[in-house]
């Protein structure tokens, strides 16, 4: 099929990518000529495992081309994927201008019958508004649909492959039947296409993130009920989800979900609610649990140190997750704000995501200072956070960052780092949920 997909971002890159590895013909469009120019010379602008390779092998073969003529490239295509950002706008509600935008150049652009699908995730109700702009403006006949995009990042690429499941909005019995065409080669295995009306399909995009940010909001209210009964929050966890009604995924406290989706999806659906006088309280708790988990080891530090001016700590993780150079969102903005306004001095260290981290927190003299690796960071730390679980970070040598450091305090944000090697080091550790570790 010939496709066009708007928006080179995690999304339209990976869904232009994955549709080029199966024989479609694909022209990625962006308006950032930056962006494009860096995928026309072969270079990814976003780091996604994977995702390099493909886009090599399939631009190689021509079936993969990149560009900024929006009018041009929507023309002849069966199909054109909306996948350009929608942050969340001051209100709350996710901003649809960019979409707008695009969607009238597509109007203008398309020359037959063209399915239009919305991949970016958008108010309930925004194919229909995406519809009328095409029928205002556009000579030819376009069937905008919603078909709401799962990935996640540092994984994106297993998960457009290899879906769970595919949700296609639309009524339109033509589009679905493309749609279907299209969609076959990832769910040879079991068919996996789930038809709907396009309203539930955006609402289904809200309805999912919400919910797994609730679990991990109730498991971080968990690990701190385990802190104060001195229970074993892993425990609680393998024993909680080995009930096939519950599940094994998405049980992990922390300090907090980031992101650019679930905060966003779930400051979007609140928006709906109160605008609709419909109150979602459970996800109202899950968006206050959240904000408040994302300092939980502040207050752990703050607890046993009372004051922290003038103590040195070592952050280790910036991205909101690893595999991933994104730090929209991520608890350790929250964490490294906070520690720098009680006075403290920040040394801060991500393999990928630092560059990213420093455009938002430039490095300060004297307050706050990016370092080259694990152990640079730790040296002369009274305190060390661990808060992105990164590969690199979860085995160390505990004995080296023990006479690196000038003090003897771990925070283990994500309940990865070993609890003996950490004794047998001679630290104190507090994890959340888990048992405070005293030094041996
Ligand atoms: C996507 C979805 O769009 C969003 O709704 C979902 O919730 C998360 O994933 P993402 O791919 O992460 O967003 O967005 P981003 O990385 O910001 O990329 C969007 C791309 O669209 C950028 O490259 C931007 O330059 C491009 N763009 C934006 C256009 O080409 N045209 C525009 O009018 C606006
Ligand atoms: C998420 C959804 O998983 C995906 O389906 C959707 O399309 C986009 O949003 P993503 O934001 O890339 O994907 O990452 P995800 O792996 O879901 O993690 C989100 C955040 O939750 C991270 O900050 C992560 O650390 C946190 N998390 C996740 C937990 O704290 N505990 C968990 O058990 C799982």
């Amino acid at each position: 099929m010939k496709i066009c997909v708007i928006g080179t971002g995690y999304v339209g890159l990976v869904a232009g990518a994955a549709f080029a590895d199966f024989g479609n013909n694909v022209t990625c469009v962006d308006i950032n000529e930056e962006k494009v120019d860096m995928l026309n010379r072969g270079e990814i602008p976003i780091y996604e495992p994977g995702l390099d390779r493909i886009v090599e092998r399939n631009a190689a073969k021509g079936r993969l081309l990149f560009s900024t003529d929006i009018l041009g490239s929507v023309k002849d295509r069966q199909v054109v994927f909306l996948a350009v950002g929608t942050p969340q706008g001051d209100d709350g509600n996710a901003n649809l201008a960019y979409l707008k935008d695009a969607a009238l150049s597509v109007a203008q652009g398309i020359n037959q019958l063209t399915i239009v699908v919305n991949k970016s995730t958008v108010p309930v109700g925004t194919a229909e508004v995406i519809q009328e702009i095409f029928n205002k403006n556009s000579k030819e006949e376009a069937i905008v649909i919603s078909n709401p995009e799962f990935l996640k990042e540092g994984d994106a690429i297993n998960d457009f492959m290899k879906p769970e499941r595919v949700i296609i909005g639309t009524t339109s019995e033509r589009a679905r039947h493309i749609m279907g065409e299209l969609y076959a080669p990832f769910v040879r295995s079991r068919n996996r296409i789930i038809f709907m009306d396009a309203k539930s399909a955006e609402l289904t995009k809200y309805a999912s993130n919400s919910f797994l940010a609730t679990r991990i909001s109730f498991m971080n209210e968990i690990a701190r009920l385990c802190d104060v009964v001195g229970a074993d929050v892993e425990s609680v966890r393998k024993g909680m989800g080995s009930d096939s009604r519950i599940g094994p995924k998405f049980l992990y406290p922390g300090i907090g979900y980031g992101g650019s989706c679930f905060p966003k999806d779930i400051s979007a659906i609140l928006y709906l609610s109160h605008k609709l006088d419909t109150p979602l309280h459970v996800v109202e708790s899950t968006h206050a649990v959240n904000d408040r988990q994302k300092v939980y080891l502040v207050e752990k530090l703050l607890s046993r140190t009372k004051d922290v001016k003038g103590l040195t700590v070592g952050i280790l993780g910036l991205a909101f997750k690893p595999n991933t150079d994104d730090v929209r969102e991520a608890p350790a903005h929250k964490i490294i704000e906070k520690l720098l306004s009680l006075g403290a001095v920040v040394r801060a260290y991500d393999p990928i995501a630092m560059d990213n981290f420093a455009l938002e927190h430039p490095q300060k003299e004297g307050s706050l200072t990016y370092c080259k690796n694990l152990y640079e960071t730790v040296t002369g730390c009274d305190a060390t956070f661990l808060c992105t679980e990164w590969h690199e970070l979860q085995r160390p040598d505990f004995a080296k960052i023990h006479d690196l450091m000038r003090g003897n305090l771990l925070f283990d944000g994500r309940n990865v780092w070993s609890q003996s090697e950490v004794a047998e080091a001679g630290f104190i550790m507090e994890c959340v949920g888990r048992p405070t570790i005293e030094a041996k």
